[in-house]
């Protein structure tokens, strides 16, 4: 069984490149949308403590079968631990048998980024060049480097409440060239913004976005609400969009929309991507991407990783199962 650890990642991110790993994953996502319907779906499994939730994602294909291991705890850092932590598997269908087993906090940010840019080129106005985020944390640089593939992003607007973070942000980021404007409000931020990413760990109804702050054409990307009792935005700025989500059984109790009635009426992206649904409709409509984090995301992430470690020889692998001459002779596992 091959194993990933973060290094390994690294060396792969190394060879690729972030713009065309990036590139290469919304194919493998646009993909795997398109199969939807070959998808045997299920909401995730969450389970809720004071401090945090803790999440399993399982999914299947007709090839494939992939689950995760995922965390959101978001008083972590003060612990010096990171909000979010994931490992994950991928098993062949046929036999069973796992393939890989892999580190996923890093797989996680990768995915949710170019998640939001594939939503982006669906949702967002095809000129975007401003970004805004709301949260400078651990996932901002992925989220500023995945809409940049999609998108020439020129400036990068940004708030949170910890100015520290911002300065790594900053650190972090200043070498990809951006006009990167450091604002002292989230109202400061979103203002002029074309694309606006809201990406904040605290496990409450926040209302970082209020109506009268989101303009006509904006792009809403909601990334940080997603559990029951963790929002980021008014119901007046759902309701005053056009709201497109992952998987909708998923979506209702974790996402944006849980603030709104049972029947609203949000588009699953998929409709999207199939051609079923229309996408932003013109240049004034305000569309908001009700983002949780659905293991479609992950699965094609895994696949993708699998396939890119086998090609440049990356990772170890471990016998994590049983290797028998006689596949019935498990007993001699314990021989020699
Ligand atoms: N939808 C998805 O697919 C997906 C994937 C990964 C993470 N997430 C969620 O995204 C969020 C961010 O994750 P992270 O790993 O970057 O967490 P993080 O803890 O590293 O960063 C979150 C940042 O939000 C800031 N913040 C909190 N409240 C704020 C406010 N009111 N205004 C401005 N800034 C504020 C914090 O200071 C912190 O720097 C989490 O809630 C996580 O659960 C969602």
């Amino acid at each position: 069984m091959l194993i990933l650890d973060v290094y390994d990642i690294k060396k792969i991110l190394q060879k690729t490149g972030f713009k065309d790993f990036f590139l290469e994953l919304i194919d493998v996502l646009q993909n795997d949308y398109k199969n939807w319907d070959n998808f045997d779906k299920i909401p995730r499994v969450a389970t809720h403590f004071p401090y945090g939730v803790i999440e399993l994602m399982p999914i299947s294909d007709e090839e494939f079968y992939t689950f995760k291991y995922v965390n959101g705890h978001p008083r972590n850092p003060k612990f010096d631990k990171t909000t979010v932590m994931a490992t994950g598997q991928l098993s062949v269908i046929k036999t069973g048998e796992p393939l890989l087993l892999s580190e996923m906090t890093l797989l996680t940010a990768l995915r949710t980024g170019a998640t939001s840019a594939m939503a982006g080129k669906y949702l967002a106005r095809e000129n975007s060049s401003v970004l805004c985020l709301i949260g400078t944390g651990a996932q901002s640089e992925f989220q500023t480097l995945a809409f940049d593939t999609v998108f020439d992003i020129k400036e990068v607007r940004y708030f949170d409440i910890d100015p520290k973070t911002m300065d790594k942000f900053e650190k972090n980021i200043k070498k990809y060239g951006f006009n990167l404007t450091r604002c002292d409000s989230a109202r400061e931020a979103v203002r002029g913004s074309d694309i606006v990413t809201t990406i904040t760990a605290d496990k409450a109804n926040q209302t970082i976005l209020t109506r009268d702050m989101i303009e006509d054409g904006m792009f809403i990307n909601g990334v940080g609400g997603d559990c029951p009792g963790k929002t980021e935005m008014s119901k007046e700025v759902v309701e005053a969009s056009t709201v497109f989500v992952e998987y909708l059984p998923q979506t209702k109790i974790e996402g944006e929309i849980q603030q709104v009635c049972d029947d609203f009426p949000a588009i699953e992206l998929q409709k999207v991507i199939k051609g079923e649904k229309s996408g932003r409709k013109d240049d004034k409509e305000i569309t908001l991407f009700d983002s949780v984090g659905f293991a479609i995301e992950d699965f094609s992430v895994l696949k993708l990783i699998y396939k890119l470690a086998k090609k440049y020889s990356t990772g170890k692998e471990l016998d994590l199962i049983p290797v028998m001459d006689d596949p019935k002779d498990l007993f001699v596992s314990f021989e020699n």
